[in-house]
């Protein structure tokens, strides 16, 4: 027996464009699989864990930023933009790796980081020797000797966002300071990363079949690089306007690159890392001629409660919906705390965890998972100081210090000195528990977190119209989610108590088993299930 409509439809797809209901796997390809013992997690390695993405279910892979790099940022600080950097593997391996992706139906994402480079990209190199000033923003600093930063920008990472040069002048830097940012009002820089992006979609000829955009919101400036009269700046970011963050100026290059994609076959895609004060902003990202997706991080930061997830699903839907684009899920990647801890952690956070990964792929739009989410690892809380890599740790004095908990090289084995991520350790310990978080360990175990992955991605695929097309909000209790899709019903319950409801149809799959009895469910606390009607 279905419950009761009690909401408008919502988002209309068209469901034909692969990107719209697409399940895209973020590697971070230091932490992912080591193929010559180095520690660091490499392209050769990844090439060799493909076969596991695509039997796992997913579309398209996304791989971090692999370029040269001094790794100041994890590689989102990139001096050549051209070559893969040693620590990762070759441009041949690249290309290898773009092979047997395609080979296996997967397709390839990469990043591309175009708000600032490296301090040892050859322009900046110029640059502090005095020439090609205009490619970046420097200015003169004030007080009498021009000893303070030119406004009061703070870097995300903690500090002012300025640094001074042996001249006197001061350079601009969002991030760290060995992240300089570009100036996009100069023609050159714009030509520059139209050539970058023709190189990777060209590679070895059949190229990569998109980009995530690094920081899509940052890379124009308001004019005059005005103050902004407080520090509290970080936690402004994605709910008020600053100027250096979602500046209308950015939309007229995510144009430009969208026709430049456009003018490739194969549908290849751009995704904006993008923060913006509302979704109504985030949706101008997404326009038509702009990029395909941008990633939901209302969703992402969304606590575990019901009433304010039915607010995000909603709002999401309809601010991607008045542009025609397909909304997309997220709840973790390697800047964020993992979730199984933000929601709580331990058995209860592992619960809610498994739901919100169900109700996260019954909702129509794409879907990003990030490695080991699908193993539901938590975050490693208690990393040595002296072994952590993340500069925001070191800028911030250790309060913002989160990232490298998140990005610990993920399990595959139940033994072995890096529990089969390589041949030796990792450049992070990973936790004794990982062996039993590890890849051999779930496979085949029907209660296991990796086996609900595998079974959610088949059903989503196979249950037409899941990933896209309409939903419909259903009639439940408070705490509970309902809503129905074409053939189909999911539930959510977000409270720590058992419910007791209609069975909405037959059990297709369950975060946490259900107990049915005649024509009714009693549904476990924290826990989601889909239902075929
Ligand atoms: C990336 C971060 C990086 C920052 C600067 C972010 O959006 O996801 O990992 O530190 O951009 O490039």
């Amino acid at each position: 027996m279905t419950q009761q409509l009690t909401g408008a439809t919502t988002a209309a797809g068209t469901g034909t464009r692969w990107w719209r209901d697409a399940v895209i796997y973020q590697v971070y390809v230091r932490s992912f699989a080591d193929s010559d013992g180095d520690g660091i997690g490499d392209l050769r390695g990844i090439e060799g864990r493909l076969p596991y993405l695509a039997e796992l279910g997913a579309d398209a892979v996304w791989l971090t930023p692999f370029y040269g790099s001094p790794q100041a940022d994890g590689g989102y600080d990139v001096a050549d933009y051209r070559v893969v950097d040693p620590l990762f593997g070759t441009l041949a391996d690249a290309e290898s790796l773009l092979r047997t992706a395609h080979g296996l139906g997967l397709r390839v994402i990469v990043d591309v980081v175009p708000n600032h480079t490296s301090d040892r990209h050859v322009w900046f190199r110029e640059a502090l020797a005095g020439g090609g000033r205009a490619r970046y923003h420097f200015r003169p600093g004030r007080g009498a000797d021009g000893e303070l930063p030119p406004n009061d920008w703070q870097s995300v990472f903690g500090g002012p966002a300025w640094t001074r040069v042996a001249d006197g002048s001061w350079y601009l830097h969002l991030f760290a300071p060995e992240q300089p940012d570009l100036n996009w009002e100069n023609p050159e820089v714009r030509a520059e990363f139209e050539a970058i992006l023709r190189f990777w979609l060209e590679l070895g000829g059949r190229g990569v079949d998109g980009f995530r955009v690094d920081v899509a919101h940052g890379m124009v400036k308001a004019a005059g690089l005005p103050d902004i009269g407080t520090a509290e700046q970080v936690q402004m970011i994605g709910s008020q306007t600053l100027p250096f963050f979602d500046q209308d100026g950015v939309h007229e290059i995510h144009r430009a690159w969208r026709t430049l994609l456009d003018s490739y076959a194969g549908e290849r895609i751009g995704v904006a890392e993008a923060w913006a004060p509302s979704a109504g902003r985030l949706a101008l990202y997404v326009r038509p001629d702009e990029l395909h997706q941008a990633f939901n991080f209302q969703f992402l930061r969304c606590p575990w409660d019901g009433a304010a997830m039915r607010a995000v699903v909603d709002e999401s839907l309809a601010a991607t919906a008045s542009v025609g684009a397909p909304t997309t899920w997220v709840l973790s990647n390697h800047d964020v705390v993992r979730h199984v801890t933000r929601y709580g952690g331990g058995a209860a956070g592992l619960r809610r965890a498994r739901a919100a990964a169900l109700l996260m792929l019954a909702l129509p739009g794409s879907v990003y998972l990030y490695q080991g989410e699908e193993l539901g690892l938590p975050e490693v809380t208690d990393l040595p100081d002296e072994l952590r890599e993340d500069p925001s740790f070191f800028r911030s004095a250790g309060q913002e210090g989160l990232r490298d908990g998140c990005r610990v090289p993920i399990p595959w084995t139940g033994d072995g000195p890096s529990y089969g991520f390589g041949p030796g350790p990792g450049w992070l310990p990973q936790p004794e528990s990982w062996g039993k978080h590890s890849v051999a360990e779930q496979t085949g175990d029907p209660g296991s977190t990796l086996e609900l992955y595998r079974t959610a991605l088949a059903l989503r695929r196979r249950l037409a119209g899941l990933g896209d097309g309409p939903m419909h909000w259903l009639d439940g209790p408070e705490g509970v989610l309902a809503f129905s899709r074409p053939g189909f019903v999911c539930t959510v319950n977000t409270l720590p108590r058992p419910v007791e409801l209609p069975a909405p149809g037959r059990l297709l799959l369950s975060s946490a088993a259900p107990d049915i009895s005649g024509e009714s469910v009693r549904i476990p606390g924290d826990s989601c299930t889909w239902w075929a009607i």
